[in-house]
């Protein structure tokens, strides 16, 4: 009696274990999920955002002497390097992502530049200064620390520092790990970029600003220019996505950027 008690009992666990991993594994068709209609709507959104990070770069670039341009992270020169004006121009990239690597150094950002530091490289001296970098390798805030940091020994006093993917629409496009597609946001991935860049809003001697477009560019500058600020306080010390999207444009400082150059344009004239 007691073992045909507990085989029912048991059989009932089963089911119902059944059951719920059932609903876990379907669930509602992920097409009619809210969440995954969002994401999939702001990705299109931004998709269709315009200008593009390369006509950014190249009027930031006509603000400076065009003299050096560095990209880190190339992949592909075609979607971006291959259409920056500058004399000058250099590009590093351990080749992740290419079956080709066509990038002038080819190892990561953090090799780069302790061989600018010791004077090893074969194109450049350690004496360089870039007018314009361009932070678009390994998208995980730590690395981008670590790229903000020593662009910043590299750029000269009016340079700019420029960093892709600062403005994630959804917690999937800011997710740590690139491989991880099966979310609503794909194969699109912005990484933690947005933490550095909002970390670097609060460093004393920045002044930042970021285009509301492909992905939310940020710039880092020394000097006061229009709509570039400076946050004192840190309000999000645990870097949280809710909090960030609460308070986007404020603590990315978010802005447009045909607005700006008009602003920039009448300054000059
Ligand atoms: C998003 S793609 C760059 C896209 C390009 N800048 C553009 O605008 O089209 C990122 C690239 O960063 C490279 N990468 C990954 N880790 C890196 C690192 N530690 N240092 C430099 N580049 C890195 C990858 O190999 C990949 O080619």
């Amino acid at each position: 009696m007691l073992f045909k008690k507990i085989a029912v009992s048991l059989l009932k666990k089963n089911k119902k274990t059944n059951y719920i991993l059932k609903k876990v594994r379907v669930g509602k068709s992920i097409l009619e999920d809210e969440c995954f209609k969002k994401t999939v709507a702001l990705s299109k959104k931004e998709i269709n955002k315009s200008p593009s990070r390369s006509e950014i770069i190249n009027f930031l670039m006509s603000l400076t002497d065009s003299e050096n341009y560095l990209e880190i992270g190339v992949r592909n020169p075609k979607s971006n390097f291959l259409k920056i004006k500058c004399n000058n121009k250099y590009s590093v990239d351990p080749g992740l992502e290419s079956e080709k690597n066509v990038a002038d150094f080819a190892v990561t950002s953090d090799v780069f530049f302790e061989l600018l530091e010791q004077n090893k490289l074969n194109k450049i001296n350690s004496d360089i200064k870039f007018d314009v970098i361009f932070i678009d390798g390994l998208h995980l805030s730590f690395q981008v620390e670590k790229d903000i940091l020593n662009s910043l020994k590299y750029i000269k006093d009016d340079g700019f520092i420029v960093l892709h993917d600062c403005n994630p629409p959804t917690e999937y496009h800011q997710r740590e790990n690139y491989y991880y597609r099966n979310s609503p946001a794909g194969i699109l991935w912005n990484g933690t970029t947005w933490k550095a860049f909002y970390k670097f809003r609060h460093y004393k001697s920045l002044k930042s600003i970021c285009f509301d477009t492909d992905w939310g560019v940020g710039v880092f500058s020394r000097n006061d220019l229009p709509l570039f600020n400076h946050l004192d306080e840190m309000k999000n010390e645990f870097y949280e996505f809710d909090i960030l999207d609460e308070n986007r444009s404020k603590f990315l400082n978010l802005n447009s950027f045909d607005n700006w150059v008009k602003l920039i344009e009448k300054n000059r004239s």
